[in-house]
């Protein structure tokens, strides 16, 4: 005994040894009204100074863990012993597990995605490039927001989301030309937590949504995970098709559509502003409610500005925008926002509260300060002319090296390939993957297990060196492919 201890660097030694005689007490190594080592014997056996085994033996007490006999020293209290009194039952979960736990697990494919390893050229990410985080206004706007009130900040916040940081969101889409009046907003874990709780409101037994096709392999999962049909629509140079989707409404019924008009994950299509006219006026007409995905909306590279879906549908309100810095800015923030009808969003704030109470008040506190100080507008202009080189630069490379049928991507942190029908980018990823370069195989955002002639390149992450060379590579083993 005490021969496996080890001491780790930056945690207080008493805590350390406190921690240690615990694990022996409540695994049995030490029995209930043992005698404990005395101070100066236990300092010995574990290198360390005697005020550290005072310190932890005091605590040790005070947990109830030990119990001191005047003159004699310390003795491990009997309640605290471990014993094993109850028979070990090993529960196979597996059989316990209902078919939506199933399902979620089924369907999370970054428990199966190719992992890249070191010196992967991996076009597989569509995060921010994280070197170019503003670090020092990120930390300047925590260390302020702290001061002024960070003790509020670290107690319970409110389901709905941080005040100043609603406020602030309120001016930022009516600059989008939204119309606010009968509108809210409630504050979420990114845009993956909004749709959640949009969806859990809207979905029914035997429900169906309309989407894009392909379209976001996160939202496929959780509209599935909810019980919906889906039916994909399939895109166009300028958005969805709007023939197929309008012999879609009218041969079947609909709870909700689910859109991603501006630089669409995965094909990076805008959708026109002609097309968004069309599109809200069908979704009037067959009185579908929207929900519109503006995640990646401020990574315009060139070309005039296209209001969001919620603009175009004036003081109606119908549409539910779904907001996200996730791409604009940083991530692990995890702050989104739901835009929708007033009424609406009271119900979603209860939601909201039932599963996390609220978003972290911390992360909010410190977009807001952020955002108000004007560091995004500098920040975007920064980023947007670095992914605006890589992005043109990507696009030349599948143009030169690809033998691709369509490459599509108006702006944003991807490109689509799609291949002549009959190509299967599966065999070109196996195939690169030996060869050192990943990417995302594109039927993972189909909604009819099509799509196995396409693939999305992330470029956000990738230095410009690899983009050349590992595109080079991908055109290479395709023409191999091809034959
Ligand atoms: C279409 C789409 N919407 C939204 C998001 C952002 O999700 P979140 O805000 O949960 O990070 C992504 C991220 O990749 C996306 O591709």
């Amino acid at each position: 005994m005490f021969k496996d201890f080890k001491l780790i660097a930056g945690r207080p030694v008493y805590i350390q040894v406190k921690d240690y005689m615990k694990h022996l007490i409540i695994k049995g190594a030490l029995q209930g009204n043992q005698k404990l080592p005395s101070t100066r014997e236990l300092s010995l056996l574990l290198q360390v100074s005697r005020n550290s085994v005072i310190s932890a033996y005091e605590s040790l007490e005070d947990d109830g863990f030990t119990y001191a006999v005047q003159g004699q020293g310390s003795y491990v209290a009997p309640a605290a012993a471990g014993s094993i009194s109850v028979p070990t039952w090993t529960l196979d979960w597996k059989t316990r597990l209902n078919g939506h736990a199933r399902m979620a697990e089924d369907l999370d494919i970054m428990k199966r995605g190719i992992r890249a390893e070191k010196g992967t050229i991996s076009f597989t990410s569509i995060a921010p490039d994280e070197n170019l985080f503003d670090l020092d206004h990120v930390k300047r706007a925590f260390m302020e927001r702290m001061s002024v009130e960070g003790n509020v900040l670290l107690n319970y916040g409110y389901a709905k989301g941080y005040k100043p940081l609603i406020d602030y969101l309120r001016q930022y889409m009516e600059h989008k030309g939204v119309d606010m009046h009968g509108k809210d907003i409630l504050i979420t874990n990114g845009f993956t937590e909004g749709f959640d709780i949009v969806l859990s409101a809207l979905s029914k037994k035997g429900g169906a949504v309309i989407c894009e096709n392909p379209t976001h392999h996160t939202a496929i999962k959780n509209m599935k995970l909810h019980g919906f049909e889906l039916k994909g629509i399939s895109l166009e140079r300028d958005g969805i098709h709007l023939g197929e989707l309008k012999q879609a409404l009218e041969e079947g019924v609909y709870d909700c559509a689910y859109f991603v008009p501006s630089y669409h994950n995965p094909t990076g299509i805008v959708m026109s502003p002609e097309k968004r006219q069309s599109l809200m006026k069908l979704m009037t007409q067959y009185e579908i409610p929207v929900i519109e995905d503006g995640f990646n909306e401020e990574l315009r590279y060139s070309g005039a500005h296209v209001a969001p879906l919620i603009a175009t549908a004036g003081s109606g309100n119908s549409v539910v925008y779904l907001g996200s810095f996730s791409k604009v800015l940083f991530p692990g923030l995890r702050v989104g926002w739901i835009l929708a009808d007033r009424e609406l969003i009271s119900v979603l704030e209860s939601t909201k509260r039932a599963r996390s109470i609220h978003t972290s008040t911390l992360d909010q506190s410190i977009l807001y300060q952020y955002l108000l100080g004007g560091h995004l507008e500098k920040y975007l202009k920064r980023a947007k002319s670095e992914y605006k080189r890589k992005y043109e630069l990507t696009m030349e490379c599948c143009k030169e090296l690809i033998p691709y049928a369509t490459v599509s991507g108006d702006g944003g942190l991807h490109l689509f390939v799609t291949f002549e029908e009959g190509f299967n980018t599966r065999e070109l990823l196996a195939a690169c993957h030996e060869r050192g370069v990943i990417f995302t195989a594109g039927d993972i955002f189909f909604t009819d297990g099509t799509g196995q002639n396409t693939l999305r390149l992330g470029f956000s992450r990738v230095n410009d060196e690899d983009i050349r060379k590992g595109i080079v590579i991908i055109g290479n083993v395709a023409r191999q492919l091809m034959g």
